[in-house]
């Protein structure tokens, strides 16, 4: 039976095996490439995309689990030309370095922002466990209370 999702708006019907991550199910049979794999055990979060408005680390999750249900990955992020908030919080604190955890990153902090639009210190230590080669925790945890403060 193929696997229904709604991603970035378009609903697509996948013809592949459900055990399949949902990131390779993304990345290889949609050709979603802005989401990354780096440690492929849940470790990581460069894989973080939204499955029905919550952040999931997709390396890990089968594509079955998300049957039915609405994905969102950094492609579909912007709303029609405009950049998410998030997105212009990344370019005004500048947060990216090498950038390849960023997808991931900004995709569990508009999680984490959605369900909670002024978190303190501890909620983004506990929320966004993201790991970042370059070291940018500093700059994302500014990027996320100029955000807090409107
Ligand atoms: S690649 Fe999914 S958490 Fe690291
Ligand atoms: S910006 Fe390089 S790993 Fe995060």
């Amino acid at each position: 039976m193929p696997i229904a999702i709604k991603i970035n708006g378009q609903d697509r019907s996948l013809d592949v095996e459900p055990d399949t991550p949902l990131l390779w199910a993304i990345r290889d049979t949609i050709g979603l490439t802005g989401t990354k794999f780096g440690c492929g055990i849940s470790a990581c979060g460069a894989c973080t995309v939204h499955l029905n408005g919550r952040a999931v680390r997709s390396c890990t999750l089968p594509v079955s689990l998300a049957d039915g249900g609405t994905v969102t990955t950094i492609e579909g992020l912007a709303a029609a030309g405009t950049l998410h908030n998030v997105q212009q919080a990344w370019i005004a604190h500048q947060v990216p370095q090498c950038g390849y955890c960023q997808s991931g990153m900004i995709m569990a902090v508009a999680a984490l922002l959605d369900h909670s639009p002024n978190p303190t210190d501890d909620e983004i230590d506990a929320t966004i466990t993201n790991i970042c080669r370059c070291g940018t925790f500093a700059r994302v945890r500014r990027a996320i209370h100029s955000l807090a403060e409107g």
